[in-house]
C-alpha cells in the first residue's frame, strides 16, 4: 500500500525554480503518467520522490509519513531510467541481483527473488548474458527486473521506452500495462510522449514549465480539456483551432462560415475541433471550405491535412469518401456539439449552465 502525496512542492536550482508549488495526490495502486514537453520538470519531479534530488520546499509524504529527509532505501520506492544504467561487466543474474547482494540477503533469497522477476520479465534465458549481448529492450527488461526485485511500494519510471523503436516501444508498453495489473504496485512514469500517457495511464499529469497545467483520467482531458495547452498537446493528430468572434449571438470562424448553439458575448475566441469531429459533407452543403494537401491513407481511417479559406491549417479524419486526394477542395461541417471554445489568452470558455 503506498498513496504518494505532495503538497506545495518546489524545486530551485540557484535562483531558478523548476518546480513551482506543486500539490498532488498519487493513489495506493494507481498508474500515474506525468507529461510534458521537454524541460517541464518531469525528471526532476520523479528524482525528488526517489530521494535523489533534495526538495527545496513543501513536503513529499508516503502513506502519510514525511519522507522529505528519508533515504532512498526507506522510502520503497525503486526507480528504472532511460538509458538502462546496467553494469556492463556483470551478467543479467547478477545485475538484477545486485542490490539484494548489497543489502545483504543470503544467497538462497536472492537467487528465489531474481528467478521470480527473471520469470515475470520472461528473460529467464538470458541470465548468464551480458548487458551488451543484449538488445535495447531486453535490457530494458533487466532494468525493470532489478527494480521489481526490491518489491517496492512504488515503481518510479523516468521514460523507459524512449531508447526503443517505435514497435518495441509499443510492445514493451504493453509489457509495462500488465506488470502493473499483475503486481498492483504503485507506477508512476514520466514520458514526453502523449500516447504513452494516454494508453497508460489511469491518471495523467499534464506539465508545462514546472507546474500542473490539469490532471485527469486520460478521457477527461482529452473530452474535457481547461485549456488550450492541454488541449493541443493530448491527443494526435492534435486539436485543431479556428479563430472565430462572437457578432450579433452567431460565432462566425475567420474562416468562414458559423456555429450554432454557441452563445456567449465574449468577442475574440479559438474554437478547438478533435479531426473526428468533423463531417465531410457532399458539395454545396459544407460550412467550410477545406484544400487538402496530404491524404495519409492509414487503412481504416485517413487523415486529410489542408487549409482553410483563413490559411488556417487543419487535420480531418475520414472514414468514408475513398475519393478524395491531394489537390481536392472539400466541404466540412464542423459538428458543433463538440466543438470547443478557448479564449486567446488559453483558458477554456465554459458553456454558461
Ligand atoms: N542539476 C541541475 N541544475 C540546474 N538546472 C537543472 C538541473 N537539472 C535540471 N535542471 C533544469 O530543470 C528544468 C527541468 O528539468 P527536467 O526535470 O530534467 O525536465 P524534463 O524531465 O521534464 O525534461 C530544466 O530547465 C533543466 O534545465
Ligand atoms: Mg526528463
Amino acid at each position: 500500500m503506498a498513496k504518494v502525496e505532495l503538497e506545495n512542492v518546489s524545486k530551485s536550482y540557484g535562483t531558478v525554480e523548476v518546480i513551482e508549488g506543486l500539490n498532488l495526490t498519487i493513489e495506493d495502486g494507481s498508474f500515474t503518467v506525468f507529461v510534458g514537453p521537454s524541460g517541464c520538470g518531469k525528471s526532476t519531479l520523479l528524482r525528488m520522490i526517489a530521494g535523489l534530488e533534495p526538495i527545496t520546499h513543501g513536503e513529499l509524504q508516503i502513506d502519510g509519513a514525511r519522507m522529505n529527509d528519508a533515504d532512498p532505501i526507506e522510502r520503497g520506492v525503486a526507480m528504472v531510467f532511460q538509458n538502462y544504467a546496467l553494469y556492463p561487466h556483470m551478467t543479467v543474474e547478477q545485475n538484477i541481483g545486485f542490490s539484494l547482494r548489497m543489502a545483504g540477503l543470503d544467497k538462497a533469497a536472492i537467487a528465489a527473488r531474481v528467478a521470480a522477476a527473471a520469470q515475470t520479465l520472461q528473460i529467464e534465458p538470458l541470465m548468464a548474458r551480458k548487458p551488451g549481448q543484449l538488445s535495447g529492450g531486453q535490457r530494458q527488461r533487466v532494468a525493470i527486473g532489478r527494480a521489481i526485485v526490491r518489491d517496492p511500494e512504488v515503481f518510479l519510471f523516468d521514460e523507459p521506452l524512449s531508447n526503443l523503436d517505435a514497435e518495441l516501444r509499443v510492445s514493451m508498453r504493453v509489457e509495462i500495462a500488465k506488470l502493473h495489473n499483475k503486481l498492483g504496485s504503485t507506477m508512476i512514469y514520466v514520458t514526453h510522449d502523449q500516447t504513452e500517457a494516454m494508453t497508460l495511464a489511469d491518471k495523467i499529469v499534464v506539465m508545462r514549465a514546472g507546474k500542473v497545467e490539469q490532471s485527469g483520467t486520460p478521457e477527461e482531458l482529452y473530452d474535457n480539456p481547461d485549456n488550450l495547452f492541454v488541449a493541443g498537446f493530448i491527443g494526435s493528430p492534435r486539436m485543431n483551432f479556428l479563430r472565430g468572434r462572437f457578432e450579433g449571438g452567431a460565432l462566425r470562424l475567420d474562416a468562414g462560415g458559423q456555429l450554432a448553439n454557441a452563445q456567449q458575448d465574449v468577442g475574440e475566441v479559438v474554437v478547438g475541433i478533435r479531426p473526428e469531429h468533423f463531417a465531410v459533407s457532399e458539395p454545396g452543403d459544407g460550412q467550410l471550405s477545406v484544400l487538402v494537401d496530404v491524404v495519409e491513407n492509414l487503412g481504416g481511417t485517413r487523415y486529410l491535412y489542408g487549409s482553410v479559406a483563413s490559411g488556417e491549417p487543419v487535420v480531418i479524419e475520414v472514414r468514408d469518401r475513398p475519393g478524395i486526394k491531394a489537390g481536392d477542395t472539400v466541404n466540412i461541417g464542423i459538428r458543433a456539439d463538440r466543438a470547443m471554445l478557448f479564449h486567446p489568452n488559453g483558458e477554456r470558455l465554459r458553456r454558461a449552465p
